[in-house]
């Protein structure tokens, strides 16, 4: 299993990356819909919390490996036209700036909340001071950015069919497991 890059495949370390931040965002976005209607008070509730706070600073730790890694390992050239290459590099970068500005937005709601980030069974580092207002802003911020990466990776999404079933390209199989 190689774990470079190929001139037509990511390698597995940038897919596993790939479809392992796919899955900690769908998690995180079913879950954090369905915090505020969890009863306030509850052992249930805690948990939840405490479980996105935790999933959601996995993510913010692997979206930065994943950046680390994209810079020492670019991947294989893009396919399609220069304006298609732009788009699509366009929709890379702000999928990438999404991906970290939705969890830190998230962790800056808490602390300024004045409660203490879960991680696992400690807390994050405290790093504002209790302010609600702050804390309201930033909660609304959470929520809009958190929708806007959904939309994003809606059309990233459809692009990736477009390429696979319209255009009949090799751009989907560059992400998925090597055949055979
Ligand atoms: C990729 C990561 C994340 C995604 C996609 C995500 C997504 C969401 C969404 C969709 C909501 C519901 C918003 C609303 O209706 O108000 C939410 C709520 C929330 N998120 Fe996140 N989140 C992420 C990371 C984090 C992190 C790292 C923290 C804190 C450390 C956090 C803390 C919270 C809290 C406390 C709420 C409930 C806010 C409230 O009281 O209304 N989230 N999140
Ligand atoms: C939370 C969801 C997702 C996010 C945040 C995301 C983000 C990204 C990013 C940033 C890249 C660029 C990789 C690079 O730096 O070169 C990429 C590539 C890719 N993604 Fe996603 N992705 C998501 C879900 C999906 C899904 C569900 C599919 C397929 C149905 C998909 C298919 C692809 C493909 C085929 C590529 C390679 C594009 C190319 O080589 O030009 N992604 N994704």
């Amino acid at each position: 299993m190689p774990t470079s890059d190929s001139p037509n495949r990511y390698g597995a370390i940038a897919r596993w990356l790939h479809w392992t931040m796919f899955a900690l965002i769908a998690v995180q976005m079913v879950g954090g819909i369905f915090l505020e209607d969890l009863p306030k008070g509850s052992a249930l509730r805690g948990l939840a919390f405490d479980g996105h706070e935790t999933v959601g600073i996995v993510a913010i730790l692997l979206v930065l490996a994943r950046i680390a890694w994209k810079l020492s390992h670019p991947g294989p050239a893009p396919e399609g036209t220069g304006l298609q290459q732009a788009l699509a590099k366009a929709g890379h970068v702000a999928l990438y700036a999404l991906m970290i500005a939705v969890p830190v937005v998230g962790y800056a709601m808490v602390d300024a909340k004045g409660y203490d980030v879960a991680f696992f069974g400690w807390s994050g580092p405290d790093f504002l001071a209790k302010d609600a207002d702050l804390a309201k802003s930033l909660n609304q911020l959470h929520e809009r950015l958190a929708w806007l990466l959904t939309g994003l990776v809606a059309v990233h999404v459809a692009a990736a069919f477009w390429h696979h079933f319209g255009l009949r390209d090799g751009t989907m199989r560059r992400m998925l497991p090597a055949r055979g």
